[in-house]
């Protein structure tokens, strides 16, 4: 089923932004280190909580959650980067390009929940998305000169 196989791309994004967010986190420079350094850690916790939730309800539907590294990075279209060190900014315009994607694929599974009357997988990504608008919402924000 569609909605299940958007959500097996959602948890591998969820796995890879793991890892690439502990990235971000330790090898950002500049004046804005601390701030951005707490920044990608708040968001990599609650990433980290996602991952575990998406699986967990993937399971309560009777369906296979990904579970090998192999999978998450053959079917996540959030992609890794190369580079091991970041301004501020390059930071923040990663995260923006990231949790904009994240948040229109959760709208997306969202609405296919909708359209399959599956009302606990549109509220537990409802919540999603508005995670991802406040910070999306802050991102702008220290974006803005
Ligand atoms: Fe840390």
């Amino acid at each position: 089923m569609a909605i299940y196989e958007k959500m097996n791309e959602y948890l591998s994004n969820l796995a890879v932004l793991n890892v690439k967010l502990h990235n971000l986190h330790w090898n950002v420079v500049g004046l804005q280190f601390v701030e951005i350094h707490e920044f990608t850690e708040s968001i990599y916790d609650d990433l980290f909580e996602k991952y575990d939730a998406v699986a967990e309800l993937i399971k309560i539907k009777g369906e296979k959650p990904l579970v090998r590294m192999v999978d998450y990075l053959e079917k996540a279209s959030i992609k890794e980067t190369d580079k091991d060190k970041f301004s501020t900014v390059e930071v923040l315009e990663i995260l923006k390009e990231d949790l904009t994607k994240m948040k229109e694929l959760a709208t997306e599974i969202r609405n296919l929940a909708d359209e399959a009357g599956e009302f606990v997988i549109v509220a537990e990504f409802e919540g999603h998305v508005e995670g991802y608008d406040k910070n999306l919402w802050f991102i702008e924000a220290m974006l803005t000169q």
